[in-house]
Order: structure tokens, then C-alpha cells, then sequence
């Protein structure tokens, strides 16, 4: 048993499982993780469900917006390029965020080679902001463009002067990176998670309910071939039921415990 990690915040009622967590994750040949709206809670950004979330508040948004912008790309790019020109309190607050201590520890992992890939379904770009390379943004990411033909994608820098914007590449219609509703999630994205799920002997949950399909289908792949599931949740979810280890608290400095805790696993490992 190593000494327990001084706490911060969090009563010592999690040592135990974070500890059990850091142990799943250190023994792991191929950890993975999912990551949803709660990883990036602390650092300002709103969640979509619980009693702050988004859609809990506003109502889930019509399912047809992928259907409109294929109806009328150049008349969707009108309203994207006010919006860019005005942005809602939620781009501006997207805009602004900065990677938290999750986001850190996380990469941390991915640094001293415990965790392997992050599927996220988050589009902040806070991930890759602290550091993660190994990292499929399954929802797509508000910094970028994509091309809906050849999937190539560029930075969404300005406002594009033709609309729809066209693909250096092939020629095909460009949007934005960010997945609507009712849009196929690019078959690159698909085809790497599936890869990295189909491959991994441990998955780690961080921040989402889990709901929502396919991103959610590549962590309970994981846990249906008899590995173990790991959930970091402020509130229990439909999957903690199916974990080997579940603490639900802030996310923020449970990953930073964990990923001390697993340090310090390695470190008495090699000595
Ligand atoms: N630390 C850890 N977890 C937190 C924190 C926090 N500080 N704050 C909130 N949470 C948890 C909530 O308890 C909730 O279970 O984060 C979870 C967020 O769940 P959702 O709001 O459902 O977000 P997510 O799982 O990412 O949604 C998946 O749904 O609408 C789509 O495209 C959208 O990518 C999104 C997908």
C-alpha cells in the first residue's frame, strides 16, 4: 500500500478507489479513455444533462440541423458567420476556456505511456490544449474545418470569404469540424476508435453519462470482453453499475490523484 496522496479538497473516502483505479490503470497493457462534458465542467464549460446542464435548462436541439445545412450550405454559413461575428455567451465561454487539472492529468498518463488513446466527445480542444496527441475528437472540435467529401481538415482561423467555403484537396463542400445532429460522425473517427477499442484491456470514464452512440459503444466494448471499466463522475451514471472502480467527485483532482498514484505505482515498479 503506498502512502496515501495528501487531499486537497476530496474526503479521504476516495483513497481507497483511487487507489484500486491507479492499480487497474498501472497493471494495463492498453488503457483508453472516454471523456464527455464533465472533464471540462472546472474549466467553465456548462454540461449538456444533470441540473445544470444545458439541455436540462434549453431542451436538446433540433435533430434536423445537419439536414438544413445539406439543404442550403451557403445560406448555413450565413448563420455560422454571424454567429462568429456575435458569438453566443456558450462559443465565447468555449473560446476562452483553458485546460484544467483533469485535462493535465490526463496527458500526464499519455506521457509516461499508461494511457494509450482519448476518445473525447468534447469539441473544446482542451485535451490536445494540454498536451494529449494520442486523442480522437469523436464530435469533432470548434477550432477546425472539415471537408465533408475527403474529411481533410484546417483551422477554422476567419470566416471564409465563398460560402460554402470549397476543399483544396477535392473540391468538397467545407464545414465546420463540429458533428450536428443527425451527422454521421466521420468514418476516420469511427475507424481509429474502433481500432483503439478493440485493442484496450482497460477503460477509463471520465466526465460523461454515457449515453450517447457510438462514442459510448467503444468504452462498454471494452468492459464486455471482461475488462475493467473505470468511472471519474461527479454523479453516477447507467454505467457504474458495470465498474470495477467508480468515484464519484470533481473530476479535477481525482485525475490528479490518481495519476500521482499511478506515478508512484511505476516509480516502485522500476526500483
Ligand atoms: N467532474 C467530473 N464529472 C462532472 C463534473 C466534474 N467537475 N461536472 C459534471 N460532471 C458530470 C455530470 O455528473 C455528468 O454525468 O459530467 C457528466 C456530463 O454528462 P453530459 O452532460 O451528458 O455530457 P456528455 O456525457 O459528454 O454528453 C455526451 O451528448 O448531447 C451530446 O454531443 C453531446 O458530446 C455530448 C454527448
Amino acid at each position: 500500500m503506498t502512502q496515501p496522496i495528501e487531499s486537497g479538497g476530496l474526503p479521504d473516502q476516495h483513497q481507497q478507489s483511487i487507489e484500486r483505479a491507479a492499480a487497474l490503470l498501472a497493471e494495463s497493457r492498453y488503457c483508453i479513455a472516454l471523456t464527455g462534458a464533465g472533464i471540462s465542467a472546472e474549466s467553465g464549460i456548462p454540461t449538456f444533462r444533470g441540473k445544470d446542464g444545458l439541455w436540462t435548462k434549453h431542451g436538446e436541439p433540433p435533430l434536423n440541423q445537419y439536414e438544413e445545412f445539406s439543404a442550403d450550405p451557403a445560406a448555413w454559413w450565413g448563420r455560422v458567420a454571424e454567429r462568429r461575428r456575435n458569438p453566443d455567451q456558450l462559443t465565447a465561454t468555449i473560446a476562452e476556456a483553458q485546460p484544467n487539472d483533469a485535462h493535465f492529468a490526463m496527458a500526464e498518463l499519455e506521457r509516461i505511456g499508461v494511457l494509450k488513446h482519448i476518445i473525447t466527445q468534447n469539441v473544446d480542444g482542451l485535451h490536445r490544449a494540454a498536451g494529449a496527441e494520442c486523442l480522437t475528437e469523436i464530435h469533432g472540435c470548434t477550432t477546425l474545418l472539415r471537408c465533408i467529401e475527403c474529411n481533410s481538415r484546417t483551422p477554422f482561423d476567419e470566416i471564409p470569404e465563398v460560402f460554402p467555403p470549397r476543399c483544396d484537396q477535392c473540391g468538397g463542400i467545407v464545414k465546420t469540424d463540429t458533428v450536428m445532429f443527425g451527422e454521421p460522425i466521420p468514418p476516420d473517427c469511427l475507424q481509429r476508435c474502433y481500432v483503439e477499442s478493440s485493442q484496450a484491456d482497460c477503460v477509463i470514464l471520465v466526465g460523461t453519462t454515457a449515453v450517447v452512440s457510438p462514442a459510448a459503444d467503444f468504452a462498454f466494448a471494452v468492459g464486455q470482453r471482461g475488462h475493467p471499466m473505470i468511472e471519474v463522475n461527479l454523479d453516477p451514471t447507467i454505467i457504474t453499475q458495470y465498474c470495477a472502480v467508480a468515484i464519484h467527485d470533481r473530476a479535477g483532482e481525482l485525475m490528479s490523484r490518481i495519476t500521482a498514484e499511478v506515478k508512484q505505482i511505476k516509480t516502485a515498479a522500476a526500483n
